[in-house]
């Protein structure tokens, strides 16, 4: 059932800020106040953790690396699955390893899962099917709380995966001491608030819309981000490649003079991420590069932004003020929405992308 929507692709775009405000209160003690997490995960024993997924779930771990590292300095590595399980890398004392999955199911996953047991220190997953083989396989399984996901491009799931991600990056940052009490106080609100936030990025759709009609004649993209954007950039052009079929890559933006930029013309889109945030100049600067070269520019920024540097944009998205911590979850909303309007301005099969499946239970 699409519940009135055109493609569950977008049915489940929408319901993001509910089913990501489930999740937030799911993870969190009954007066609100702190991070509740099953089981007895006590980040003060661990030194790192090792990270692994594929696709989707994979830019989800690399976003929670900057989480992990800057909200609770914990050492993190990120792999995808299917260099994890055949690179064979050591696993050192005190190391727990994640893998992130919505379908629970696949295959290079789950080898990498085996490969930990009995390596690793705690074996945990991030799941969005509770009875799938990595959460059995696990030793403790949180769940994402999306339900099902039938658009084969993930969007909630993505956003749910952030959410606990997060908060498990919260619970790790409160019991190793590494944020002052109000500054915790201050992420679980805009935790809190996160559903309301969502619902205003949503109503940018039309305008999104607009903007993905131009750019579903492009025949290359480029995105760019830095910090928490980066991985946000790699997942939007995952997302626009996937169900528009529109070659898209995605660049740390201070890595646009190292090679990228000589892509740059009138022809080339680029998806500039920046919120208003500390690294914001360092991106305009790099944007400004492009736009110098003739490039044409997207720029997906807040109101402050938008008066900042939205001047020679191409065109520009405006979305809510948002604590930096959280903005990877609010700017995946105008990504996905992007990549599904551009394809529904292609006319490609939305929810069933040529060649792709929901779930690769083989290698
Ligand atoms: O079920 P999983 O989360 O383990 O799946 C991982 C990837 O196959 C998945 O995220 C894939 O990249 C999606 N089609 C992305 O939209």
């Amino acid at each position: 059932d699409k519940g009135g929507h055109k493609h569950f692709m977008s049915k489940e775009i929408a319901e993001q800020p509910r089913v990501i405000g489930e999740a937030v209160r799911h993870y969190l003690s009954d007066d609100g106040n702190a991070v509740a997490l099953p089981g007895d995960l006590d980040f003060t024993q661990i030194d790192r953790m090792t990270m692994v997924a594929c696709g989707t779930a994979y830019y989800a771990c690399l976003t929670a690396k900057y989480w992990f590292e800057q909200l609770a300095q914990m050492p993190v590595e990120v792999d995808i699955a299917s260099e994890f399980r055949y690179r064979e890398p050591p696993i050192p004392a005190r190391t727990v390893a994640l893998f992130v999955s919505q379908s629970g199911e696949t295959a290079d996953t789950l080898a990498a899962l085996r490969y930990c047991d009995g390596k690793a220190d705690k074996i945990l997953s991030v799941v969005n099917v509770p009875e799938s083989s990595i959460a059995r396989e696990s030793d403790l399984a949180l769940p994402i709380l999306a339900g099902a996901e039938i658009g084969v491009a993930s969007t909630k799931a993505f956003t749910c995966q952030l959410t606990v991600l997060l908060m498990m990056a919260l619970k790790a940052a409160e019991q190793r001491g590494t944020l002052t009490p109000e500054r915790l106080s201050d992420l679980l609100s805009a935790l809190r608030a996160l559903p309301n936030t969502l619902n205003t990025a949503l109503e940018q759709d039309g305008n999104i819309a607009n903007a993905a009609r131009k750019l579903s004649e492009a025949s290359d993209v480029l995105f760019l981000g830095r910090g928490l954007m980066y991985p946000l950039a790699l997942e939007g052009a995952l997302k626009l490649k996937e169900i528009s079929y529109i070659h898209a890559e995605a660049y740390a933006s201070g890595e646009l003079k190292h090679g990228p930029i000589a892509l740059i013309d009138k022809h080339l889109p680029v998806v500039v991420m920046a919120p208003r945030d500390g690294l914001f100049d360092k991106t305009v600067s790099n944007m400004q590069e492009v736009l110098a070269r003739g490039g044409k520019v997207m720029l997906v920024t807040d109101a402050e932004g938008t008066v900042e540097a939205a001047g020679d944009a191409w065109q520009t998205i405006t979305l809510p003020a948002i604590d930096p911590v959280l903005s990877p979850i609010l700017y995946a909303v105008p990504a996905q929405l992007l990549a599904y309007h551009t394809a529904v301005a292609k006319g490609t099969d939305v929810d069933q992308p040529r060649n792709l499946a929901k779930s690769v239970t083989v290698e």
